[in-house]
């Protein structure tokens, strides 16, 4: 069965929304298998967003994501990795679709688009290395 990383950011956290992003994966039928709120070491952080080294958000990123607690799931269900994706919506939370987790909930922070909630893995290899950095 297919699996994903999933990590509520710390403004999901912050904001509370940690219960309504639950039940968004639990109402699409997807299982939890894992959940623990931590808080994020810059080794971790470092190691999740390497594909993202040198690009100008990177450090903000990194900041951002190391400024509180996190909530970090391991989601199982038939196509969950693009699954969810499509329910967080689009990365800009400005233009994310209503319905999504961003579109909904996520608000317009300017240029601080790594405000928006929610990080899901991308493709099978993605969750296998992020699963290994979040639950080794
Ligand atoms: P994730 O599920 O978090 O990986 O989002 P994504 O796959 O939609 O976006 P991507 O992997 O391209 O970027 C990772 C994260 O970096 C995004 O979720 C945003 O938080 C942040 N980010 C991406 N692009 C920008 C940008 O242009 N500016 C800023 N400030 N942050 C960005
Ligand atoms: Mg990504």
């Amino acid at each position: 069965i297919e699996r994903t990383l999933i990590l509520i950011k710390p403004d999901g956290v912050k904001r509370q929304l940690t219960g309504q992003i639950l039940s968004r994966i639990e109402a699409k039928g997807y299982e939890i298998a894992e959940l623990k709120q931590v808080s994020a070491t810059r080794e971790q952080l470092e190691a999740h967003y390497e594909e993202h080294v040198g690009k100008p958000f990177y450090e903000p990123l990194v900041e951002f994501m190391a400024s509180g607690p996190l909530v970090a799931i391991i989601a199982e269900g038939q196509n969950v990795i693009p699954g969810f994706r499509s329910l967080a919506g689009t990365t800009d939370p400005t233009t994310a679709a209503p319905g999504t987790i961003r579109g909904d909930l996520g608000r317009d922070w300017g240029l601080k688009v790594q405000q928006n909630l929610v990080h899901g893995s991308d493709s099978e290899e993605s969750a296998a290395r992020e699963i290994g950095i979040w639950f080794a």
